[in-house]
């Protein structure tokens, strides 16, 4: 029987909920992101995130970090807007940034005290708020930063979850559905759940499923863009229960056109994609 608190969002669906721009649109209205990732030490993933929340059609990215991957941003996306953090212990690392609609923290970010200072400041803004990767460590090992005023959507995969809810990782593999529901009960905020399916819970509404995606995604770097989409689409206006089942869904089926003309989902070995053009768009 059909379980009445699961829901898998049909393609209709992610296509009437995701924005589109209309005549009037202008960037602010389509929404500005803001990405506090990335580290000297990581950079790649803040690269990645900025991507994310650029190719997901943000009206703005605004990255800030510290002054290397602020120069790798540049380079890779020079429509983003960085800003390299002067003082991190400061007292308020993000000043400068100016306003934003949504928040992606943690990417690359570390977890040392540097990173715990951008993060309480980024917690602090009232706006929708993205953590995942870093950003989870730091607030499994400080619960307190998620006593916040604004929505919070939290990214993690199993480990990541493992840590913030003090449960083995083999535990919640074995009861995906309970425990992403558990996090969302304890910790009062949306959990995007990642894996080879996708759920996505908050309370009091049915834990949607994603599973447009491929195996192929299973690769280091996949969640940093997701965290960038979703970012995106948190500054356009989406709530965080449909910004992680809507990115969730666009970031499966992207992989999927990546390796499409594969219907088995095995991919392609030497990488060439489709080349009597017969691949299904949709990768099945
Ligand atoms: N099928 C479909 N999708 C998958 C599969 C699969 N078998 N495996 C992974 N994915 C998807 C997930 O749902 C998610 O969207 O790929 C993405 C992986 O995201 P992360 O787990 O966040 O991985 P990422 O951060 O890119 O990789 C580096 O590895 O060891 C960890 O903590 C380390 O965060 C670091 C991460
Ligand atoms: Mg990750």
């Amino acid at each position: 029987l059909p379980d009445p608190d699961v829901a898998a969002p049909t393609d209709e669906d992610v296509a009437d909920l995701l924005p589109r721009p209309g005549a009037e649109s202008d960037k602010y209205r389509r929404g500005v992101v803001g990405i506090a990732a990335g580290s000297d030490r990581y950079t790649g993933a803040a690269v990645l995130a900025v991507g994310g929340a650029v190719r997901a059609g943000a009206g703005m990215v605004r990255f800030v970090s510290s002054a290397e991957p602020v120069r790798l941003v540049r380079a890779r996306w020079p429509e983003a807007v960085t800003t390299i953090i002067a003082d991190p212990l400061g007292a308020d690392p993000i000043e400068e940034v100016g306003r934003v609609q949504a928040w992606v923290l943690g990417p690359g970010l570390g977890t040392g005290a540097e990173a715990h200072a951008v993060a309480r400041a980024v917690l602090s803004a009232q706006v929708p708020v993205l953590v995942d990767a870093d950003g989870l460590t730091l607030i499994a090992r400080d619960r307190g930063l998620l006593r916040r005023d604004g929505p919070t959507l939290i990214t993690p995969h199993a480990g990541e979850l493992s840590r913030l809810l003090g449960v083995p990782r083999e535990r919640i593999e074995a009861r995906r559905l309970e425990h992403v529901r558990r996090a969302a009960a304890e910790l009062g905020v949306t959990v995007l759940l990642k894996g080879s399916t996708t759920l996505v819970a908050e309370e009091d509404r049915p834990v949607r499923v994603n599973t447009t995606g491929t195996p192929w995604l299973a690769t280091g770097g996949t969640g940093d863009v997701l965290a960038g989409i979703a970012g995106a689409l948190l500054a356009g206006g989406l709530s965080c229960y449909d910004a992680a089942s809507g990115a969730a869904y666009v970031h499966g089926l992207a992989a999927r056109l990546a390796v499409r003309g594969d219907p088995a989902g095995r991919g392609d070995p030497a990488g060439r994609g489709d080349p009597a053009g017969r691949g299904d768009a949709a990768g099945r």
